[in-house]
């Protein structure tokens, strides 16, 4: 057997302290003589490394004694194909100072080749560790996976007691993707296996198929000890799977245990088999997708990097895709919305100003509107809930309006970006903003990078594949659009405050897809030149009727007939309740800001 390998020793040892999570009673005395060693692959991807040593610097030792060490691959023949080395070693002697690391020693192999056998020898290279050191536990894994709650996962995976398990982390929401897969011949098949997904149903479940990208082994089974003794074991099988393999051949019971969410992995694109730069951008979407995981109405805090090694500031790089300015509306009163965003913009090194929303909740008021001259479009009504234009509603367009007046007066000349501040973004969304951008010949007033489809039997999606863009029919939604200096111009110039109905609507209206030919008749020059992207590369976090869905123009409503009062008497305009649009299958409510 020819083995292409190099293989090179950087050995370094630590002596930490270590932490006792059982406390030092009888409890820890019980597992006194036992020991564990983390076991993981690191590939030369160091934008991971600040995120995932942060994780580890947090994990605890339930046992006696911990090990860790890397493998590090070099893979990739990129530029930075030694940055992967060198954060690894500064962290290392970072830790060796730290009272807190939780392990005896800490190594660093390197690779610097992989081919079909390297499993091979990498597995035996672990073996020998595990005999060596007297191993009782071994958890493998690699640089890719975001750990939540590391101080608890140790200890949570010896108390579950299995041969072979795995923790089930998942891919983003939406996205089926975890350390689990099942045998195509099970019967239950998909069913079973989003049962466990979704968490459906609680525990540690046989898996009648296979784990991946984390490995938990407790060497106490016999049958365990058994399949890393076992000489030529790996030789034949695939690598990838080489351990599932062989432990089926062993009769090894392999589970996946979901009852903790203990993170994420990347979701599995197959684009992603062939493409570095799809992984990296798989990765920053897991890390800006965690936040959205939150209960109810919540988000959760960022995942945060080590602070132990100096890395590179991304300040320099922040973007704003050639664009003059990227806006983002946001009230006042909702911080977490800006701080969740702020956040994600830091992950993603998008530089972008948040711009004060107007609140229809507290600031409009009839000497407000009165100040701007606004008048309703004498035929407005929205056409799922037959009521005319509420308070959020107008918040939400005098919003976009003074952002479109700030274009004209700095002659953004460039364009702009408008961003709402419940926007999700999808992972491919730098990369086809980008390209689009770049486009010099692509000549735009507005792309809409995110939208509700009103009339797909109108659009044509032949050539969206490689152009990513598609001139929209009636199209939902301000989330995200891109808007030219001279959209601008044309949006003003309509003098639309003056009859004014959703800014959703409205841009339909000026680029001249609008179904209501009377709306449209109050507005002259309908000619925007519009794209959007299709798909969506952003959508709006939560959608109406979801149990997170939040609307900051929620409960801003006057009943239908006060508020046919109220705007009489504000708006000295009268709404006609007769103009009720029907449209099939369309959902009951728009969404809103
Ligand atoms: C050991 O610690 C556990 C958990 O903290 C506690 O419940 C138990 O009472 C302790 N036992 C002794 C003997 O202190
Ligand atoms: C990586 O380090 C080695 C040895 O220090 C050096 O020979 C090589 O050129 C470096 N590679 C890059 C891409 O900097
Ligand atoms: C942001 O910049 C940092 C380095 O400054 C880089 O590691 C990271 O990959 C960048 N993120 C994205 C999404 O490009
Ligand atoms: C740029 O846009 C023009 C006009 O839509 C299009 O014909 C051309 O194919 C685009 N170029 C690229 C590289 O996408
Ligand atoms: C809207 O009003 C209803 C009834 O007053 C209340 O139960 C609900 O919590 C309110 N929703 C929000 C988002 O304020």
């Amino acid at each position: 057997m020819i083995t292409q390998l190099i293989f090179l020793l950087l050995i370094t040892s630590i002596h930490g302290k270590r932490y006792h999570i059982f406390g030092e009673n009888d409890s820890s005395s019980s597992i006194k003589n036992e020991r564990l060693l983390v076991d993981i692959d690191i590939y030369n991807r160091p934008y991971v490394l600040p995120y995932f040593l942060h994780q580890l610097e947090r994990l605890t030792c339930p046992c006696n004694q911990c090990y860790l060490d890397f493998h590090i691959y070099h893979v990739f023949h990129t530029t930075t194909e030694n940055e992967t080395t060198q954060l690894l070693t500064e962290w290392v002697s970072a830790m060796k100072k730290s009272e807190q690391s939780a392990f005896t020693t800490i190594t660093i192999h390197e690779w610097t080749a992989k081919s079909t056998t390297d499993q091979t020898n990498r597995l035996r290279d672990v073996m020998k560790r595990i005999s060596e050191l007297d191993i009782t536990y071994l958890a493998m894994f690699d640089s890719m996976i975001i750990l939540l709650e590391p101080e608890k996962l140790l200890s949570t995976l010896i108390s579950k007691d299995k041969p072979l398990m795995t923790p089930l982390l998942r891919a983003t929401k939406d996205m089926y993707t975890s350390t689990f897969y099942l045998n195509d011949q099970q019967m239950t098949g998909f069913d079973y296996y989003k049962q466990i997904y979704d968490r459906k149903k609680l525990g540690c479940f046989l898996i009648d198929g296979g784990i991946k990208d984390f490995y938990f082994f407790n060497f106490k089974y016999p049958q365990v000890r058994l399949i890393f003794l076992h000489d030529k074991i790996f030789e034949d099988t695939q690598q990838q799977y080489a351990i599932d393999v062989v432990a089926r051949q062993n009769f090894i019971p392999t589970y996946v245990c979901n009852r903790e969410i203990f993170g994420y992995i990347p979701a599995q694109f197959l684009e992603a088999l062939y493409d570095e730069s799809v992984i990296h951008d798989l990765y920053m979407h897991m890390l800006t997708e965690h936040q959205l995981n939150g209960p109810s109405q919540t988000y959760l805090p960022p995942i945060t990097r080590t602070s132990l090694i100096s890395i590179p500031s991304s300040s320099k790089e922040k973007t704003k895709f050639g664009l003059d300015e990227i806006y983002v509306i946001n009230l006042v009163r909702r911080t977490d919305r800006r701080e969740r965003l702020q956040a994600t913009f830091d992950i993603l090194n998008i530089s972008a100003r948040f711009f004060d929303a107007i609140d229809g909740k507290h600031t409009i008021d009839q000497a407000y509107l009165e100040r701007l001259n606004v008048r309703l479009l004498p035929e407005y009504e929205d056409p799922y809930n037959l009521r005319p234009m509420n308070y959020g509603e107008l918040g939400c367009f005098f919003s976009h309006y003074f952002i479109w007046e700030d274009i004209v007066k700095n002659e953004y000349s460039n364009g702009v970006l408008i961003l709402e501040d419940d926007v999700r973004f999808d992972p491919y969304f730098k990369y086809k903003l980008e390209k689009i951008l770049s486009n010099r010949s692509l000549d735009w007033d507005l792309i809409f990078l995110g939208r509700k489809i009103m009339r797909p039997d109108e659009e044509n999606y032949e050539n969206t594949i490689e152009t990513f863009l598609i001139e929209p029919s009636y199209s939902h939604w301000t989330v995200g659009y891109a808007l030219s200096l001279r959209g601008a111009r044309m949006l003003i110039d309509e003098k639309p405050l003056q009859k004014i109905l959703p800014v959703d609507e409205y841009l339909p209206i000026m680029y001249d897809h609008h179904p209501n030919e009377n709306w449209k008749s109050h507005f002259v020059n309908r000619k925007l030149k519009a794209y959007a992207f299709h798909p969506s590369i952003l959508t709006p976090t939560h959608y109406f009727g979801e149990p997170n869905y939040i609307s900051d123009t929620e409960n801003t409503t006057i009943h239908r007939e006060t508020n046919r009062v109220a705007a009489a008497k504000l708006l000295s305009v009268d709404v006609i309740a007769n103009q009720k649009q029907t449209e099939e299958n369309t959902p009951m409510s728009k969404d809103e800001l």
